[in-house]
């Protein structure tokens, strides 16, 4: 039915201790494009995540004992595996997530090369040896595993998302139990299905489907045997994640919500400039947390970038993400009825519609790629991480007023700007307050660098050697009485 060359990819229960667990209930997995049932899933609860958290807990002590190089071995085979069905796993993300399939496969080359890349960073993790004041003492560092991890991960990048962090995780010696979205735990499960092939062993990788989102994230938030907890998604649920985590003082690392500047200065190559605009605001019909939120343009290249990038938004092709369009659907219809309001409450503010503007006759969750003008840094449509495909484009005079409107927000993940002057590239890279700048760049995303937001943006990062002491613990050891 879904077209897939080894239908064994599509599982729909999930993975325990090396096994697949069905529960009395199940829910049903929608295709947003056309919200045809995917597929039948059994809704899995507290219990079984707290049986996933204790297999994780048994399989600890065996995994961590590994040598980083045993670990990659298996990391690997499970990344060459990714790969080799790479068409398989981006088929699956589309028909539960939406995205465009070319999208999708590069979400599974993106989710893999982190797998591929963790690999072989377990085995560059140094202790040290310091200098100690006393002659008859030593002071030692070890880095070691956490311990079990947990994490709920979003339905924007269902594969990548998990990737990401397991492959830290697992890299690092820590075992890993993830709660996907109950939207999109086909993508999780088939990696299941994979690390299973690969040889990774029982309760290192444990997937937990179920829609009691409150209770299965309580067990993984406040599970003694949990000793770090990581988060994908809004700031607003990692808020009260985070406080979940404190009755056990859980190691805690999230990715929150973003509001991201696009900056275009008057020296800019403006055709560069419309490309990466396009790549970071129309990427998922704008449903990622480093999507551009908001794009400045100097007052004397207002009308030549406005042009050009209408002329570019008016070419994207949106419909069913299996049919070669560049806009697939949003998740569902609420978060359209979101994007909707925010453009009204925006329009009835004094912006205006240049492009756009509508929900599109493709289907209930499909909105138009938009285009806003007139618009000021306080509208909702600004102010407001949005989430889908809308550009509102707010005009500025100088680089201090930009960089002032740009960092007057309490997110602080991705920024961009455009500009060619040596000076300006340094200075502004240095007083934007995110965790993430693109120069001359609208994709930044990449295993080798770290990934991650400041202010209310979140905590950590993902990807790099920075990601990989997100799953390690330092432990300070004084050797004594060396010279009796
Ligand atoms: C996200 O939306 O959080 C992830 C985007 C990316 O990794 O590029």
């Amino acid at each position: 039915m879904h077209k897939l060359k080894d239908s064994q990819l599509l599982k729909c229960c999930s993975y325990i201790n090396g096994s697949w667990h069905s529960s009395d209930s199940q829910f049903d997995v929608l295709n947003p494009a056309s919200g045809a049932v995917v597929a039948v899933v059994s809704n899995a609860g507290a219990p079984e995540t707290e049986l996933a958290v204790r297999s994780a807990k048994a399989a600890l002590a065996m995994w961590s004992a590994k040598s980083a190089n045993e670990r990659a071995v298996l990391m690997r085979k499970w990344f060459d595996l990714m790969m080799e069905n790479q068409d398989d796993l981006s088929r699956i993300l589309t028909l539960e997530q939406g995205k465009p399939l070319g999208e999708a496969k590069g979400e599974i080359a993106y989710g893999a090369a982190f797998i591929e890349w963790f690999a072989e960073e377990g085995k560059r993790v140094y202790g040290d040896i310091i200098p100690s004041a006393a002659g008859d003492k030593r002071i030692l560092v070890f880095k070691q595993p956490v311990g079990v991890v947990a994490s709920i991960t979003p339905w924007n990048f269902p594969n990548a998302m998990i990737a990401r962090k397991a492959a830290a995780a697992l890299a690092a010696g820590c075992t890993f139990v993830v709660r996907p979205a109950a939207q999109t735990p086909l993508s999780a499960l088939a990696m299941a299905e994979l690390a299973e092939r690969a040889g990774i062993p029982a309760g290192v990788f444990n997937v937990v489907v179920g829609e009691d989102a409150r209770g299965m994230g309580k067990v993984l938030t406040q599970h003694p045997d949990v000793a770090k907890f990581t988060f994908t998604g809004s700031t607003a649920v990692g808020k009260s994640l985070i406080a979940q985590c404190a009755s056990t003082v859980k190691k805690v690392s999230m990715e929150l919500g973003g509001n991201a500047p696009f900056i275009v200065f008057d020296d800019a190559d403006i055709d560069a400039a419309v490309q990466g605009a396009i790549d970071s605001k129309y990427r998922n019909a704008g449903q990622t947390c480093v999507c551009t939120n908001r794009i400045f343009v100097q007052q004397d290249v207002l009308e030549q970038f406005t042009d050009k990038f209408t002329m570019a938004v008016a070419k994207l092709t949106i419909g069913n993400g299996l049919d070669g369009a560049q806009i697939g659907p949003m998740i569902t219809s609420s978060a359209v009825s979101d994007v909707e309001k925010l453009v009204a409450d925006s329009i009835a503010a004094g912006a205006t519609v240049i492009f756009g503007g509508k929900r599109d006759p493709a289907g209930e969750n499909f909105y138009q790629p938009t285009i806003l003008t007139n618009v000021t840094n306080d509208m909702p449509i600004a102010a407001n991480e949005i989430f889908g495909p809308v550009s509102p484009i707010i005009s500025f005079t100088d680089e201090a007023e930009v960089i002032a409107l740009a960092n007057s927000t309490e997110y602080g993940l991705a920024s961009y700007f455009y500009s060619r002057d040596i000076g300006r590239i340094w200075r502004v890279s240095e007083r934007l307050e995110f965790g993430m700048v693109g120069v001359n760049e609208g994709i930044i995303s990449n295993p080798a660098a770290p990934f991650g937001g400041i202010k209310q943006s979140g905590s950590g990062r993902e990807g790099s050697k920075y990601g990989l002491d997100d799953y390690l613990e330092i432990k300070y050891v004084c050797i004594g009485g060396l010279n009796k």
